[in-house]
């Protein structure tokens, strides 16, 4: 019998009496539009950072559905949160606020060190935090309060940079088979070299209305921005009235073992876009703007959503950070991010490792990276390829270093078995 045979969703998931990882892939590819390619695996059940299949197979889970599972999965408290909060008030429109929304927020001001008169606005994804931050970004034109006569129509991002699949964060991302399909995007956006400061400045000038950057740049394959360039983004921004927006939706909540990736750059940007880590796995996004004046550019009516701010997500939020807090997992992150990213330096075939805490991308020295995870499933590894020769790990934050080191030994025999398969 199959995990998902024992679970209460069974009496609504018609399971046709045993159904095989392969026979639910079936189903999947004739009910599922085919954007996501073919699922790897079905996978049925969690538990901290292990899933199994619908075959039964079990898996050490190296990537936590991309960053987003801080937690890990199942967390007894998250769990037990979010079903009282369910129980108790599962939704409420925008008419009205609840006290988990209201925690959440201010939760997020006191972890990211906001100045005062900074506020927050609730999304349900990464995207959408981008999207009230495109937007937030539109508001800094220049217009008068009629708005006409706009000076600032350009928003600056970087080659490389991925903000999402959403029409705005689209326009900021740069990968060019991304967005061709969608053209015409919102107008503006220019992408200028990854990490060139000069090519940053020269390209801030008074028409600049924003410029987005990711602390580090997580789908490129876990490249981080150059020491000093988000103190130099600061400065030009600030002396352009440009806004400074950082994309932190996957590496904010702790994943580089702060809970910011800019923290230590000792900068205050305008505003953090978060989402992924900050639910644990419950969709939520935010978006963070820092200072009154700033926090004012978005005013009544010119946003909203239906679910942002859900009493529910909120409430999952609220309890991954207090889980997150209480035990101390930061410290782990950057124990076991920093173990395994000086094990994973001294495999042979491995050339460059990159990456802060528990966002860690290698470079292989053969264009194996998608063989390399295929062979990683195979022997019970969740991992991924951002690129041909690079594999990407952002596991859940209590990963331990035992773990850690399983996946360690296992590699060699992951790299061979995937060069075989050339
Ligand atoms: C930096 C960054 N911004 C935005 C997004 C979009 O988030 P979502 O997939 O939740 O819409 C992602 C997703 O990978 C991301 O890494």
């Amino acid at each position: 019998m199959s995990q998902i045979e024992k679970s209460p969703v069974v009496e609504l998931v018609e399971t046709r009496g045993h159904t095989t990882g392969a026979e639910w892939l079936t189903r999947y590819s004739s009910s599922l539009m085919g954007v996501f390619g073919t699922p790897q695996r079905v996978l049925v059940r969690g538990a901290g950072c292990l899933v199994w299949d619908a075959d039964g197979k079990e898996y050490l889970d190296l990537l936590g559905g991309i960053a987003v599972n801080a937690m890990g999965h199942a967390h007894p408290f998250v769990t037990s949160v979010i079903s009282s909060q369910l129980a108790t008030l599962g939704h409420v429109s925008n008419f009205f606020t609840s006290p988990t929304q209201i925690a959440l927020a201010e939760k997020l001001l006191e972890l990211s060190k906001a100045p005062a008169g900074s506020k927050v606005f609730f999304a349900n994804s990464g995207t959408e935090a981008v999207e009230a931050a495109f937007k937030l970004a539109r508001r800094n034109s220049g217009a008068g309060a009629d708005g006409t006569g706009k000076t600032r129509t350009k928003i600056i991002a970087l080659e490389g940079a991925f903000h999402g699949r959403t029409m705005g964060a689209l326009a900021l991302t740069a990968k060019e088979a991304y967005r061709a399909p969608f053209e015409p995007l919102p107008g503006g956006v220019v992408h200028i070299p990854f990490g060139d400061v000069d090519a940053l400045v020269d390209a801030i000038d008074e028409t600049t209305a924003a410029v987005f950057l990711e602390p580090i740049q997580g789908e490129a394959g876990v490249r981080p921005l150059p020491a000093g360039y988000l103190q130099a983004a600061r400065e030009a921004t600030t002396k352009a009235g440009a806004l400074l927006i950082l994309d932190e939706v996957q590496t904010g909540i702790g994943r580089t073992g702060k809970w910011l990736a800019s923290e230590d750059a000792g900068i205050v940007p305008d505003a953090v876009t978060l989402a992924k880590g900050l639910g644990g796995g419950f969709p939520i996004g935010a978006l963070l703007t820092f200072g009154p004046e700033t926090s004012a550019l978005l005013t009544a009516g010119q946003h909203g959503t239906t679910f942002g701010g859900n009493p529910v997500a909120t409430a999952a939020a609220l309890a991954t950070l207090h889980a997150i807090e209480s035990q101390r997992v930061l410290d782990n992150v950057r124990s076991v991010g920093e173990r395994l990213r000086s094990k994973l330096a001294a495999v042979d075939g491995v050339t460059e490792v990159r990456g802060e805490g528990l966002l860690i991308g290698f470079d292989l020295d053969a264009e194996v990276a998608p063989a390399v995870v295929t062979a990683g499933l195979d022997a019970g590894f969740i991992i991924n390829s951002p690129g041909p020769r690079t594999i990407r790990l952002a596991p859940p934050l209590i990963l331990t270093a035992e773990q850690a080191d399983s996946f360690i030994q296992a590699l060699p025999t992951l790299l061979q078995t995937a060069k075989d398969a050339q």
